[in-house]
C-alpha cells in the first residue's frame, strides 16, 4: 500500500511537459487538405451525414461507437429513441448498421457506379434520396478510396465509375484510365461495289444481260425476216 501511495505521489510530481498530447477527439471533423480532393470533401460529408450512423471510421453502429454518445443516447432502439417505436416525426434504425469501411463492406456493390447509385437512392437512411448528386459522388469516392479499392486521384464520375470494380478487395488500389473513355465508334459502312461480294446481286445482272441480248436478237431476227 505504501509503495503504491509512494508511487502515486512521485507520478504527480512529474511536472507536465509541453509535449504531452493529447486524447484525438474521435469525432472532431476531419480538416481539409490544402488542395482538397474529391474524397476529402467527400471525408467531410460523411462527417457530418453519416458517422452518427455508420461511425466516425465507417465501422457501423457497433456497441463501442455508441458509447461516444451521451450515456441517455447510448440504446439508440430505446422507447422514444430510434426502436420500434420512435419519437415524433422520429424513425426506427435496425438493430445492425453496417459497416461502410473495412475488409468485408461494400463487397455486395459490383463498382463505384453501383454504390454510387445506392448511396443516392437509399442514404441517409432517415432522409432517402435527398443528397445533390455531387455529395454521393464525394461520398463514394470517400469510401472506395478508405477501402483500399481506389488510389483517390481523379475524380470519380458517371464515365468512368463502372470501371472501378469492387471484385477483389486484397489487390491494391486500383487507378482510373488515364483519359476518360471515347465511346467505340460505331463501324463505318463501306458500300460493297455491285456484284463484288453479293451473290445475288451477281445473278440478277446475269439475268439482266442475258434478257437484254434476248431482246436484241429478237429485234434483229424480226428486222432480218422483214427485211
Ligand atoms: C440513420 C442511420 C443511417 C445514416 C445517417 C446513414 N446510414 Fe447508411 N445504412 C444505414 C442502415 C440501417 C443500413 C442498412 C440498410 C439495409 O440493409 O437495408 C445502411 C447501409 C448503408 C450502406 C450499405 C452497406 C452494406 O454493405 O450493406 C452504405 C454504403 C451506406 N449505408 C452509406 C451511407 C452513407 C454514405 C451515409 C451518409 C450520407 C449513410 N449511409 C447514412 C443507416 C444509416
Amino acid at each position: 500500500m505504501a509503495t503504491l501511495f509512494l508511487q502515486t505521489g512521485r507520478t504527480r510530481s512529474i511536472p507536465l511537459q509541453a509535449t504531452v498530447t493529447p486524447t484525438p477527439d474521435r469525432l472532431a471533423p476531419p480538416t481539409l487538405p490544402a488542395t482538397p480532393l474529391q474524397a476529402d470533401y467527400g471525408a467531410k460529408e460523411f462527417w457530418s451525414r453519416c458517422l452518427p450512423c455508420h461511425g466516425e471510421r465507417g465501422q457501423g453502429l457497433t456497441d463501442e461507437f455508441r458509447q461516444t454518445y451521451p450515456p441517455e443516447d447510448q440504446n439508440c432502439w430505446m422507447s422514444g429513441c430510434h426502436g420500434a417505436r420512435p419519437y415524433p416525426d422520429g424513425w426506427t434504425i435496425p438493430t445492425i448498421v453496417p459497416p461502410v469501411i473495412g475488409p468485408t463492406s461494400l463487397i455486395k456493390f459490383q463498382n463505384a457506379q453501383v454504390l454510387h447509385d445506392y448511396i443516392c437512392a437509399a442514404m441517409p437512411y432517415q432522409w432517402p434520396g435527398t443528397l445533390a448528386d455531387e455529395t454521393c459522388w464525394q461520398l463514394t469516392a470517400y469510401l472506395t478510396r478508405q477501402n483500399g479499392l481506389w488510389d483517390g486521384a481523379g475524380e470519380l464520375n458517371q464515365t468512368n465509375a463502372a470501371q472501378l470494380a469492387f471484385l477483389d478487395p486484397s489487390a491494391t488500389p486500383a487507378s482510373l484510365p488515364a483519359s476518360t473513355p471515347t465511346p467505340t465508334a460505331a463501324p463505318t459502312l463501306v458500300p460493297a461495289a455491285a456484284g463484288e461480294s453479293n451473290p445475288s446481286v451477281r445473278i440478277v445482272i446475269i439475268l439482266a444481260a442475258a434478257v437484254l441480248v434476248l431482246i436484241f436478237s429478237l429485234f434483229f431476227i424480226r428486222r432480218g425476216l422483214s427485211g
